[in-house]
């Protein structure tokens, strides 16, 4: 492990099929005001939003709602959260979503007190936190980004169109998450595939960059292992308990932090998939999948010792008289085969983007990089390589 570290993660995590018993006494730990933040209402139709109700008066709380949080969750949506938390004496913000319901809550709770501009200060020159801000509580309902167990909030601005992950300091993790994986049955497949290639796209992020030994990167190729043998499972019946819960796990530990442990990390993919969202809207995870595979055919001879053992130890892919540029394109390829036996349109066209906001997306992405730091220019060629 060549870089120092610390690692600290404030998260209780209460997991299985009877988590959400856990959830009166965790809310007995906090005052009476909550503000309950969920979705378009899903929640509705699985009958979870009933019982969460149900113990929320059994706790005896004031509770305040905002609901249709929309996917890729907008900065107006979040003004209008850290208004209700000053005007109604909140003491705990209560997430009852996926991603982007918990992702909102962080980012109401960092807004609420904020003296000056929010978006700026945290989005846009990433100060760190130093206002007041008010716990929060999560019921995760679908799996993938991880946000149930870390401090990402990524947040679209309609005005500016940006769509930006800021990474909170300790005191924004859910102070619980309540992880029920019978919850995620009803996840449409298209947003269940998206969540699964969202997961192994973390741990791509993170595995490829740096050729160290470290434990991360064999943590990482197990997680994957497990990732992919568990996405067949589920998608051959998407009530297998054993499936569905090892992705909910996998989901957690892919982004906690955990498996990112005294490594250099890329993030590229992430970068040019947050502003195509900004521009789209579409499924972050069906994003990530059509960028990765021209992005790494493009990347991979930068990293060849990594693709190479990529191939090799998470797909099986024989080394036998082959060269090591055949055996990386082989790691790639199976990715791509991953891909489309989960179902993910293979082109930009088809999560709807348009060929002229192309450039538009390529010149808005931060550049990043893990083998190679890419200009603009070279963003522009990935995303016209997958239109
Ligand atoms: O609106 P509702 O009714 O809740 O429906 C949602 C939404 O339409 C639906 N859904 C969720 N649980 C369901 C369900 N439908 C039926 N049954 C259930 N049990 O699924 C749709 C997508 O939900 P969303 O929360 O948007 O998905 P996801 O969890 O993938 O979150 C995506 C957001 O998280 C950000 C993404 O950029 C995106 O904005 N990310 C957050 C990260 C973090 N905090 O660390 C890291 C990630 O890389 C990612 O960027
Ligand atoms: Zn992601």
């Amino acid at each position: 492990m060549k870089y120092d570290f610390t690692y600290y993660n404030p998260t209780r995590v209460h997991f299985g099929k009877d988590a959400l018993d856990k959830l009166e006494g965790e809310l007995n730990r906090y005052g009476k005001g909550v503000l309950l933040l969920y979705g378009k209402g899903s929640i509705k139709k699985i009958g979870l939003y009933d019982r969460v109700r149900e113990i929320l008066s059994r706790a005896k709380k004031n509770v305040t709602e905002l609901s249709g949080i929309k996917p890729n969750p907008s900065y107006s949506q979040v003004l209008e959260g850290a208004r209700l938390v000053r005007e109604n004496n909140i003491d705990l913000i209560l997430a009852v979503g996926g991603g982007s319901v918990i992702d909102c809550a962080k980012a109401i709770s960092a807004s609420a007190f904020c003296e000056s501009d929010p978006w700026q200060k945290y989005w846009v020159d990433f100060r760190p936190l130093d206002n007041e801000v008010v716990p929060i509580g999560a019921v995760l309902t679908m799996a993938g980004t991880g946000s149930e167990m870390n401090g990402g909030s990524v947040i679209t601005n309609e005005s500016t169109m940006i769509k930006e992950g800021r990474v909170f300091s300790a005191e924004l993790y859910p102070a619980f998450s309540i992880l029920n994986p019978e919850f995620t049955y009803s996840v449409p497949k298209m947003q269940m595939v998206s969540g699964i290639f969202d997961v192994m796209s973390h741990l791509c992020e993170q595995y490829f960059s740096g050729d160290d030994e470290n434990t991360s990167d064999y943590l990482i190729e197990a997680v994957m292992k497990l990732l992919i043998l568990s996405a067949r499972a589920a998608i051959n019946n998407p009530l297998d308990y054993e499936a569905r819960s090892n992705i909910m796990w996998c989901a957690t530990v892919a982004l906690n932090n955990l498996v990112g442990l005294s490594k250099t990390q890329d993030w590229q993919v992430h970068g040019i998939e947050h502003q195509l969202g900004a521009y789209t809207d579409c499924p972050h995870g069906l994003g990530l999948a059509v960028i990765s595979i021209p992005y790494y055919r493009y990347i991979y001879k930068y990293g060849l010792k990594k693709f190479v053992r990529f191939a090799t130890n998470v797909w099986g892919a024989s080394a036998t008289g082959k060269t090591d540029e055949q055996i990386a394109l082989e790691g790639i390829k199976a990715l791509e085969s991953f891909s489309d036996e989960l179902g993910i349109p293979k082109s930009l066209r088809e999560l709807g983007a348009k060929e002229e906001m192309l450039p538009k997306i390529a010149y808005s992405v931060e550049e990043g990089g893990g083998y190679k730091k890419l200009s603009h220019e070279e963003m522009l060629n990935i995303l016209k390589a997958c239109y």
